[in-house]
């Protein structure tokens, strides 16, 4: 039987990552592997208990089972403003400043499509999170790469972009705490990017997904934080790996009430909203952002991390050091692909690691570790890893 065509825009897409590597996981598992997988960033430990209760009781209200407000319930951005401000001292109107988001894979899938035409460029970071480049080409964009170096702690270099590039751009992704390489953005840092996105009419899509997720003293700061960011840029806040809530899909979007009043439009016209019970839990889970049963997590991951670091270390393998995220970025330690590294050592060990060019063509020679199982899994990983170097 003959198919029909796909449309252009998926002829040439790339599976995505995680479901491609997803596929060569079940794979290895049906030849009998025992998988340990340090793939995709999904925590292994549980929402905490209290979000759970409060889900549980408002599912059994059937109020929750009708059609949720499109921005998100009232007091669900209330919510999400009240956190802002007790966290990083911000002001947002919850009636116009913030969009409930369904997960915010989904705000960064859809905010180009409100602001980008066909033929503006977008600014994407390389490595990144698949979604910026793939959801900027769904929109017409052309992805102009920013890349992200070890020289400048894998900060872009802004003032390497061409000069046509910036007079054409719409858009710029950045995301710190970073994914993938853990890296932390200094404030001098994210001012710089404010300024250049002032300067050259550019919207700064901040992905803030990780500012919870840090061990060391400073708590890392959020994009608004810095003076005149509500002209330039809209900020992705994600419940998922604050509160070890990837299946749940909530998070928010802030920015200002025409920043938001863009993507909210697009999104009234492809999405009905999170489901009101996800969101009455995700207040619990806002309001009590502070409260040992979630900021005991990322203790348990930065053991984890430090753990990893000393193997990498006795391994003679140079990665980032870092005090943010549960990702480990590391050099490809033989002088394979990044892909046929990951490839073998899955084959070998059963062991899942992220290639590094799955998050762009500069993220070649690197290799991502996500710290999502108990300590003495991830030793046992590494060892696994050793004997195949
Ligand atoms: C990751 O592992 O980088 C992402 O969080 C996975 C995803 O969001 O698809």
């Amino acid at each position: 039987m003959s198919h029909l065509e796909y449309a252009d825009r998926i002829k040439t897409l790339a599976p995505y990552p995680f479901a491609a590597i997803d596929k060569a996981r079940e794979k290895a598992k049906a030849a009998g592997q025992d998988i340990i997988s340090l793939g995709i960033g999904d925590p292994d430990l549980p929402t905490p208990d209290f979000i759970v209760r409060a889900m549980q009781k408002a599912t059994e209200d059937p109020a929750t089972h009708r059609y949720p407000d499109y921005a998100g319930r009232a007091d669900f951005r209330e919510a999400a403003a009240q956190f802002l401000h007790a966290r990083f001292g911000l002001q947002f109107d919850p009636d116009s400043e913030i969009v409930a988001l369904i997960g915010s894979k989904e705000g960064i899938a859809h905010i180009p499509l409100a602001f980008v035409n066909p033929g503006d460029f977008v600014l994407c970071p390389d490595p990144g999170y698949p979604v910026y480049s793939v959801a900027s080409r769904f929109a017409g964009g052309i992805v102009h790469t920013m890349p992200l170096l070890p020289d400048l702690n894998f900060t872009p270099n802004l003032e390497a972009i061409a000069d046509d590039v910036a007079a054409g751009a719409k858009m710029m992704f950045l995301n710190y705490p970073n994914n993938p390489t853990g890296a932390v953005a200094t404030r001098e840092f994210l001012a710089e990017a404010v300024a250049y996105c002032k300067a050259n009419k550019i919207l700064l899509v901040h992905d803030c997904a990780y500012s919870e997720m840090a061990f060391g003293q400073a708590k890392p700061p959020s994009i608004f934080e810095i003076d005149g960011a509500k002209d330039v840029a809209i900020e992705m806040h994600s419940l998922s790996k604050t509160f070890n809530m990837t299946g749940w899909r909530i998070g928010f979007a802030a920015g200002s009430a025409h920043h938001v009043g863009g993507l909210g439009k697009i999104k009234t016209n492809v999405d009905s909203g999170a489901f009101d019970a996800i969101q009455i839990a995700a207040i619990e889970a806002l309001n009590r952002y502070d409260d040992p049963a979630v900021t005991d997590s990322y203790k348990i991951y930065g053991r984890r991390r430090r753990r990893c670091e000393e193997i990498l270390d006795k391994m003679l393998i140079k990665y980032l050091k870092s005090d943010a995220t549960f990702y480990l970025w590391f050099k490809t330690p033989t002088t394979e692909s990044s892909a046929d590294f990951a490839a073998r050592i899955l084959q070998k060990t059963g062991v899942v690691l992220t290639p590094g060019s799955a998050f762009g063509d500069v993220g070649e020679g690197w290799m991502r570790i996500a710290l999502t199982v108990p300590e003495q899994r991830l030793v046992e990983a590494m060892e696994r890893v050793a004997t195949e170097l």
